[in-house]
């Protein structure tokens, strides 16, 4: 058995979907096969019989299988279509109820699988740059959380190498860091909007609602249609109604049901809630 076929046999009993893992599978075949080392048992067979005599180690596969990969301004296209249209009309919705009067109202975002901050950091970025200046009745806060304790590490830390950032224009990146030799840290009014957590999408949502939802790269990718479906239902749950969802270029919503979704941008992986 090689790593594809015991991928095939592991993956759909985590929920996941094979063909989401193609791009990466070579660098999850690779922590595989160093976990086998680890624990001395011989190839695909052997990790199958492990698994099957020590279901805890269920826990240990999953996270080997964990996909981390981000950057700063990851699909251009998806960041413009966020600052021309999908803001500047979120923010004429209602705020959530129980907002203080004192402060402008908060527009409320959530980055689902921030990996190490790279998406959210984008976000306030974006807003800070581009959008706060015309949104004076508006504040912007942003939850970010990961299922994984290290990639929140570093998105906490906020300290990004050069190819995180090639994206990002260099007034951006000016505006938006500060060097620390080959590094680039990022400044802390940008930091400060965003509330990092640890929390698994698949058994808990944070509760909204909130204005615009970034899932991308995660549940649509790696995960199978009724696993998706169960987090996608929930997570609109959290959606306020007319609220945006973002999803990766690559991805759209499981088409088994029919979702309160409508696309917003055409040629975006936008998509409005409707009801
Ligand atoms: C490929 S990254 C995507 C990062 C970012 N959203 C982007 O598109 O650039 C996927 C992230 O999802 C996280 N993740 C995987 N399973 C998760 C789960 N069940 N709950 C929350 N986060 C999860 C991973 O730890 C990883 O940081």
């Amino acid at each position: 058995m090689n790593c594809v076929q015991f991928l095939q046999w592991a993956l759909p009993r985590m929920g996941m979907r094979c063909k989401g893992f193609r791009k990466v599978r070579r660098q999850v075949c690779r922590r595989i096969r160093r976990r086998m080392a680890e624990l001395g048992v011989e190839g695909g067979p052997g990790y199958q019989a492990y698994l099957e005599a020590n279901p805890d180690e269920w826990r240990e596969l999953r996270r080997l299988c964990r996909v981390t990969i981000s950057r700063f301004r990851r699909d251009q296209g998806v960041w413009r279509a966020l600052e021309e249209e999908v803001i500047p009309k979120l923010a004429r919705l209602p705020s959530p109820s129980g907002t203080s009067h004192a402060a402008p109202p908060a527009l409320r975002a959530w980055s689902a699988g921030c990996a190490s901050g790279e998406e959210p950091y984008t976000l306030s970025l974006l807003w800070a740059l581009r959008l706060e200046h015309d949104l004076p009745h508006r504040t912007l806060e942003i939850l970010a959380t990961d299922v994984d304790p290290t990639v929140l590490e570093r998105a906490r830390a906020g300290v990004y190498d050069e190819s995180s950032l090639q994206e990002l224009s260099r007034d951006w990146v000016e505006a938006g860091f500060t060097r620390e030799g080959e590094r680039y840290r990022i400044r802390p009014p940008i930091q400060e909007p965003v509330e990092f957590g640890q929390a698994d999408l698949l058994e808990e949502i944070p509760p909204g609602p909130f204005h615009l939802i970034l899932c991308r790269n995660l549940l649509f990718t790696y995960f199978d249609e009724p696993t998706a479906a169960r987090g996608l239902e929930r997570m609109l749950a959290s959606l306020a109604k007319g609220g945006a969802l973002v999803v990766g270029s690559h991805e759209e919503p499981p088409t088994c049901r029919d979702w309160p979704l409508e696309r917003w941008i055409r040629a975006e992986p936008i998509y409005r809630k409707t009801g």
